[in-house]
């Protein structure tokens, strides 16, 4: 029997429910050590929040599809995973090395969401676009942020370290 495009996109959101629930984990386990950088805290606690909300969206479009949530597929989130296990290994330049992967995760999720509302749109899923579509603009604006937020960063390490005060986190 041939694949139908509602199998694609069912896939789809359970790859991208997945992705957002490596987000939340990543992102609460940065806030939680978070001490000297409020900017990148304040930006990580509001998009936990919007992250909650996307979390949501996912779920509902999976139910109404008479689908739920599986288990993270072993292999989707390799890349991402090594991606963010750079921030996992205690070091003075974690907060540096958080900051890069935050940038590339956001991206990630990006293309993810771009993906996923191409796909949605060939299976004839209107409905829910407008809601990934928001979920989309949340993850340009995040990216945006944690862009922007790269030279201040690096600025407030590289004068922390100098001053011999805390400077990793
Ligand atoms: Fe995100």
């Amino acid at each position: 029997m041939a694949i139908e495009a509602r199998e694609i996109y069912v896939t789809a959101l359970k790859n991208t429910h997945a992705l957002e629930m490596q987000a939340l984990q990543i992102m609460e386990r940065q806030v939680e050590r978070l001490k000297n950088y409020p900017e990148m805290e304040e930006a990580l606690r509001r998009h936990i929040e919007e992250t909650h909300g996307q979390r949501a969206r996912l779920e509902e479009a999976l139910q109404a599809l008479g689908d739920s949530p599986s288990a993270i597929k072993e292999g989707f989130l390799g890349f991402v995973g090594n991606m963010m296990a750079l921030g996992h290994t205690p070091a003075q330049d974690e907060i540096l090395k958080n900051t890069y992967a935050n940038h590339a995760f956001e991206n990630f999720e990006i293309a993810a969401y771009q993906s996923l509302i191409t796909i949605g749109d060939a299976a004839g899923q209107g409905t829910s676009l407008t809601g990934f579509r928001q979920s989309l603009q949340e993850e340009e604006a995040m990216a945006q942020r944690v862009r922007t937020l790269i030279e201040p960063t690096t600025r407030r390490y590289v004068e922390l370290t100098l001053a011999g005060e805390q400077a990793d986190r």
